[in-house]
């Protein structure tokens, strides 16, 4: 069925740009972030745990450059600003100690998880191959989230105040950067 258009509407190649171009920028921030943490936390006991989602990000982030190079999308201008600002709230969290860094990793695992649950939502079903892509990283970062859970995130000084302000700053890096 097709949906009635209303001037200022998104078409739905609008639509796919703006899901493209997020999650580009925000698998971009997220392999930053913990370039950041393992930059301070590499050597210690939670190094691997650290790498093994580094590593994921960057499954996450290349295919979706994939997307942006196929389907010729505008990546987000913003990507100087999440090169500098992942690799800094990453940095900064793994400084204030371990758990601070798995508590970051709660709060923008759980932005991203509810943020790939809306495409899923949004998508059609001629686009199933990307609905699909969305999913199997959504589940990682499900995965990304559980081990942050699991490692002391909640027992991170502060734990509230600092997952509210990441879980804020991540909605808005996730709105600038479907437009910008
Ligand atoms: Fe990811
Ligand atoms: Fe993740």
């Amino acid at each position: 069925m097709t949906e009635m258009k209303m001037p200022g509407d998104l078409t739905e190649r609008d639509d796919l740009e703006r899901i493209i171009r997020v999650d580009h920028a925000g698998e971009y921030g997220a392999a930053r972030i913990y370039a950041g943490q393992l930059a301070v936390l590499g050597r210690g006991s939670k190094g691997d745990l650290l790498r093994h989602m580094k590593e994921q990000e960057q499954v996450h982030l290349d295919s979706f450059g994939k997307l942006i190079a196929q389907r010729r999308i505008r990546p987000t201008a913003l990507l100087p600003i999440w090169h500098v600002a992942g690799f800094a709230l990453g940095a900064i969290t793994a400084a204030m100690g371990e758990k601070a860094a798995m508590a970051c990793t709660v709060a923008v695992e759980e932005a991203i998880d509810q943020h790939y649950q809306d495409q899923v939502a949004r998508l059609g079903e001629d686009e199933t191959p990307l609905r699909d892509t969305i999913e199997k990283f959504r589940l990682e970062e499900v995965e990304h989230r559980d081990i942050g859970l699991e490692n002391g995130a909640e027992q991170a000084p502060a734990y509230k105040l600092l997952s509210g302000a990441i879980r804020l700053g991540c909605k808005v890096a996730i709105a600038v950067s479907e437009r910008v």
